[in-house]
């Protein structure tokens, strides 16, 4: 196995735990969650949670972009980024920078203070707002995996 492969498979890896958390947050836990009881319980089992797992996503945010830029540099790939066709190449490192601009930088600084806050004096329209954008990135994630399996294995173009 060469080191393209091996770094393709961490990266692979990276991703299935990485999104796959994502789909799991956005399509059961939260859902499940917005049924429960009292707003407080459901506030503190939600950031339970999302804290969880935001810990482990930072993680492998971290090997998913390492692994990506390894690999674009060993293929010496970086062209891509100048052909329309090659969408998918943007699209992973578009998904790549948004999240871990909300990992690394939104929540330790405001997102997570401004949750709390707004679940304590809204909590059915926060966690319907917080549902929205899980989706809205949930969506962006999969066409991109989507795009990136097809476009890597040469269907794209
Ligand atoms: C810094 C960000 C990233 C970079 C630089 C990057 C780069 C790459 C590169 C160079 C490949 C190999 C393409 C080829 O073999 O022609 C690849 C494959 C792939 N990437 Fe990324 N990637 C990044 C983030 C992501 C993200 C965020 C996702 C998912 C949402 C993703 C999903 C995939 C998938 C599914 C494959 C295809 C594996 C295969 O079927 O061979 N990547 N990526």
């Amino acid at each position: 196995m060469d080191d393209v492969t091996l770094a393709r498979a961490l990266h692979v890896l990276a991703i299935v735990h990485w999104i796959g958390g994502v789909a799991m947050v956005t399509a059961v836990i939260l859902p499940a969650l917005r049924r429960r009881g009292a707003p407080a319980e459901r506030l503190g089992l939600f950031e339970g949670i999302e804290g969880k797992f935001s810990g482990q996503a930072k993680l492998s945010t971290l090997l998913a972009g390492a692994t990506g830029f390894y690999m674009t540099w060993r293929m010496d790939a970086w062209d891509r980024f100048l052909e329309p066709g090659m969408w998918w190449m943007h699209a992973m490192v578009a998904v790549w920078v948004i999240f871990s601009a909300i990992l690394f930088v939104a929540e330790p600084l405001f997102l997570h203070r401004w949750f709390h806050e707004r679940a304590g004096r809204d909590p059915e329209g926060t966690f319907a707002l917080v549902q929205r954008l899980h989706w809205m990135l949930l969506t962006a994630s999969l066409i991109t995996v989507a795009g990136a399996v097809l476009g890597a294995h040469g269907m794209l173009y």
